[in-house]
């Protein structure tokens, strides 16, 4: 029997993890939305997909959470999206609505899932939706490290002219506008990034990185990226579901590492079938971990704000 994953929210998002997670064969898949049709129609394409792109993966639409019993993985795309000028902390308490919903029903039917999540502003909705299910904080983490990290190392695939597959890259902190992309962590066939170029050319791809989203939004118009999100969240399943204890930056539940108690934010950690298996701590700078600290400090201020 193939593994399980819900998808929640049938838009761009939702729609791309649901095409990469079948494409790779790693899962049946159930795409739920509120909008009638949509999640049926869009479950029924991609199932006529399957002969051409060679997958035996089911696909199911539904606007109900009956077909989601019993997933091995849940992933929550739901919400509203952002609109030029918006900053994702703007969908705090919209989101914050449509989280707590969604969160409830999921966690009712596949009480041993992990959840995945991905609407915005991203670490708050995983704090969230962590209390709502009352699932251990391993099975509860958030993707925004991963399309960061993607974009830091996109970019500098394109300035020097190499393979993206020479390239890995890290970022921390929350997935705002505070994020703390880390050139001393980044590097190419092995070669720290700093050797490589200067600290200009490093300053302006970090920049580029942190508003990635939003020259996206302001690029689409009407909602965001999702073909790297969706990447991003199928990358972490295939962690999970192969159990490959792969170190992938993700928002995870820091229980004092990083000196940093009870809230959710972006780290390295190591993704196996498990959930978050291990949180990887590295050293930091004094102005890296200022930096990291300033980030955790926002993140914190939204979730004071939904008084969790
Ligand atoms: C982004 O960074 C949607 O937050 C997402 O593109």
């Amino acid at each position: 029997m193939r593994p399980k994953v819900t998808v929640v929210g049938a838009g761009n998002v939702g729609a791309s993890v649901a095409q990469y997670t079948v494409e790779k064969e790693l899962a049946d898949v159930v795409l739920v939305d509120v909008i009638e049709g949509v999640p049926q129609g869009k479950a029924l394409d991609l199932l006529q997909a399957g002969p051409i792109h060679r997958y035996d993966s089911r696909l199911v639409g539904s606007n109900g959470y009956d077909e989601t019993a019993n997933s091995d993985i849940v992933v929550v795309t739901a919400g509203f999206p952002r609109k030029p000028g918006m900053t994702r902390d703007d969908l705090l308490f919209k989101n914050a609505e449509v989280i707590q919903a969604v969160t409830q029903e999921v966690a009712r039917r596949s009480p041993q899932a992990i959840l995945i999540m991905v609407t915005n502003p991203l670490d708050a909705m995983v704090q969230l939706a962590w209390k709502v299910s009352g699932f251990p904080p391993h099975r509860v983490m958030g993707m925004a490290g991963i399309l960061d990290s993607a974009r830091f190392r996109a970019f500098i695939a394109l300035e020097l002219g190499v393979s993206v597959e020479n390239v890995t890259a890290f970022v921390l902190g929350g997935h705002g506008d505070t994020m703390v992309p880390l050139p001393r962590y980044s590097t190419v066939a092995g070669i720290p990034l700093p050797e490589l170029l200067p600290k200009e050319k490093i300053e302006a791809i970090v920049k580029r990185t942190r508003d990635g989203g939003a020259e996206i939004v302001g690029l689409l118009k009407f909602g965001g990226a999702y073909y790297a999100p969706g990447a991003g969240v199928v990358e972490m399943i295939e962690a999970i579901l192969k159990d490959k204890k792969k170190i992938l930056p993700c928002a995870a539940y820091l229980d004092g590492q990083y000196g940093i108690q009870g809230l959710y934010v972006g780290v390295p950690v190591k993704l196996g079938r498990g959930g978050v298996e291990q949180v990887v701590e590295i050293t930091l700078t004094p102005e890296e971990d200022a930096a990291f600290k300033k980030s955790v400090a926002a993140v914190r201020e939204l979730v004071e704000k939904l008084k969790l």
